[in-house]
């Protein structure tokens, strides 16, 4: 896909699951690489970054092995990689590269690094520099300080400290601390400038320390590694959810109301970029911390402050601050942020390029960036992203400010973030709930709307059908909760044009059989059945926007939704259509039987103590009593088009 337009868009709120920690990740495989023993890395973040480590670490000769849901075990080397000869392709990943150059540089053999163009743009020369301080032979074979280069064998001395400077990236002195160890005997850093980004160092202290091996740290200017240490396998390790990815979340729910949760990221958090949540508060957004969420949402007043800040300690997730930006109510600074010069892309420049198009007034300068928000967005533009998955994800947060916002190659959020896409809809993408007691004629006005609008569309009623029919076929009693929870957690099913295929098998028809619909309402009242179903309905949060029936769509699975409709009829009016329907089948049907059976459900579905049906305060009610469907579809499109959607 060359682009990707999100809609003009007006709200965010919702929850989202954070893919695993890049910073983390690429660490933790290096590590489990090179330490004694076998260790399982859990929910290890899925995306190019940690493809290109994986790969070459598997070139080397490590034995890695997929597991399943992002489960990895690495049988650790011991500190000598089994393979002595070696080309590796490390992509554009800087935390791949930059500690494995260390790594492989201590550990005897030959090896070739090589990345994309960009990556033999960006900065090597103070690592390498390091490196040769200690008899290493690292060489570069293109421009000197930067990548490709070559390694060779060599007998390293660690007698006098080595000379690090700090102010480029952070990442010299991660891999250098990593590296180290293997060389069996003490060592010394000491910082030559400033050490910039120091939460990052943070992360490589405390992620050694879980392999045992422990830094002392004298301020930010000289570590000591003592003698006699060893990586061993600290066994089963979980990768935290990606602080820097969370940025872009809470930033919608502070410009968008919210409230936006993220998961996976908190108080107990080893990520600095979770200080991210201070800078927004810090511009007015109310923030909420649990140990392993963060929350965010608008100010109270409605209005995001300007700021002038420092952000040297979070330099990745400051690019989301500079979008933000435009949502404030003044001229904002970002203060300290050299580093964005030697990213992905240079950022300063890059970021200034297109927030200029959005119609903020930007100034520049070798460390710094001032935005102006523009006095209205300027619509309809495409935003160019540089290769640099960043620049892609902070900039969707641009349609927030009602406007159609073009993302070009928007694939590169697969460097960190393949699902970023899909997990911003879940957030951000419109939806129109259309909530309503059985036979109220709701399926078929929502579907309507939703062609209308050229949004996606959910009958909820039919995953509940699916749910029955699922437990029938697998002889699963409708009263056994936990099974039938189980059931609906994996339900085979899809949704191919307007067939719906259960197991590949079509049932279409046979989900609207009288005794699916009777079983459906059975297991609609098992609240772990419902539970089971919630993340499954609100993956269909889609852009540009989804229409969703079903009798709790408002009240529960989408309490955020822009626009609520409570469709109704009086039982005698719904009786009739069911009536009606059932003859034009063939069916028998019974009037009196029928307004009876009706008038029970409707108790029955008030009263359940899961999802009684009941119309949300703030939804809109049409009564189609004396309506037929077009009339009915007119009269939820005018309350559609009353509101931003
Ligand atoms: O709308 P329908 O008849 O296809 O729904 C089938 C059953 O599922 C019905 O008993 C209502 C129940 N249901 C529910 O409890 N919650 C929903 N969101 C949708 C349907």
């Amino acid at each position: 896909m060359d682009s990707l337009t999100l809609p003009a868009l007006t709200r965010a709120a919702g929850t989202v699951r954070l893919p695993g920690s890049k910073s983390i990740s690429n660490r933790m495989l290096l590590l489990a690489a090179v330490a004694q023993g076998t260790t399982e890395i859990r929910d290890l973040l899925d995306s190019d970054d940690t493809r290109v480590m994986l790969e070459a670490l598997q070139k080397v000769g490590v034995g890695v092995t997929a597991l399943g849901g992002n489960a990895w075990r690495v049988t650790g080397c011991d500190g000598v990689f089994p393979v002595k000869d070696a080309d590796l392709f490390m992509g554009n990943a800087g935390t791949a590269i930059r500690p494995l150059t260390a790594a492989l540089a201590l550990s005897g053999g030959h090896y070739r690094l090589s990345g994309v163009p960009r990556m033999h743009e960006r900065p090597i020369g103070d690592l390498v520099d390091g490196l040769l301080q200690i008899g290493a032979d690292v060489r570069y074979t293109g421009n000197p300080g930067f990548p490709p280069l070559a390694i060779h064998p060599a007998q390293v001395k660690l007698a006098a400290p080595i000379r690090l400077r700090g102010d480029v990236s952070s990442q010299f002195l991660t891999a250098l601390l990593m590296a180290l160890p293997l060389a069996g005997e003490a060592a010394v850093i000491e910082m030559t400038t400033e050490l910039i980004s120091r939460p990052y160092v943070e992360i490589t202290l405390n992620l050694m320390a879980r392999f045992g091996v422990e830094v002392q740290r004298d301020g930010w200017l000289r570590f000591t590694i003592p003698a006699g240490q060893r990586y061993r396998s600290p066994g089963v390790l979980h990768v935290e959810g990606d602080a820097s990815a969370a940025s872009y979340f809470l930033a919608a729910g502070a410009i968008g109301g919210g409230p936006v949760r993220v998961e996976g990221v908190g108080s107990a958090s080893i990520q600095g970029d979770v200080r991210f949540a201070d800078a927004l508060r810090a511009m007015g957004a109310r923030i909420e911390w649990g140990e392993n969420f963060i929350e965010a949402r608008a100010p109270a007043t409605g209005k995001l402050k300007a700021f002038d800040l420092d952000l040297n300690h979070i330099p990745d997730a400051a690019m989301t601050l500079a979008v933000a930006a435009l949502f404030a109510d003044g001229r904002c600074v970002l203060r300290n942020i050299a580093s964005w010069r030697v990213k992905e892309t240079d950022r300063i420049a890059a970021m200034a390029t297109e927030l200029r198009k959005l119609g903020a007034i930007v100034e520049e300068g070798s460390d710094w960036l001032a935005v102006s928000p523009p006095p209205t967005f300027q619509g309809g533009v495409a935003i160019d992203t540089y290769d640099d998955h960043r620049m892609a994800m902070c900039f969707a947060l641009a349609a927030l400010g009602g406007v159609a916002v073009t993302i070009n190659d928007p694939a590169c959020v697969n460097k960190t973030f393949p699902e970023f896409f899909d997990a911003f809809a879940l957030i951000a993408a419109p939806v129109v709930a259309i909530d309503g007691p059985s036979a109220s004629g709701k399926g078929t006005v929502a579907q309507r709307v939703a062609n209308t609008l050229g949004f996606h569309f959910l009958d909820s009623g039919a995953l509940y059908r699916l749910t029955a029919l699922a437990a029938m076929k697998a002889g699963v009693a409708l009263e056994d909760e936990a099974g039938v929870a189980a059931l609906a957690g994996e339900l085979p099913a899809d949704f191919e044009g307007d067939r719906i295929l259960l197991s590949g098998e079509d049932v279409t028809e046979g989900i609207r059989a009288e005794e699916v619909g009777v079983g459906a309402s059975k297991v609609a009242a098992l609240p772990a059945v419902r539970n089971a179903l919630l993340a499954r309905q609100r993956a269909y949060r889609r852009f540009p926007g989804l229409v969703a029936d079903g009798r709790d769509m408002g009240s529960v699975v989408f309490p955020g939704a822009a626009a609520k409709v409570f469709l109704t009829a009086s039982a005698a009016a719904r009786a009739e259509r069911r009536h009606k329907q059932l003859i034009a089948k063939g069916m028998p049907a019974n009037m009196h039987a029928l307004l009876q059976d009706l008038q029970e459900r409707d108790a029955r579905d008030a009263q359940r103590s899961v999802a009684p049906l009941r119309q949300c305060d703030d939804a809109n009610l049409v009564d189609t009593t004396e309506m037929n469907i077009e009339a009915a579809v007119a009269a939820v499109m005018t309350i559609v088009r009353q509101q931003p959607l």
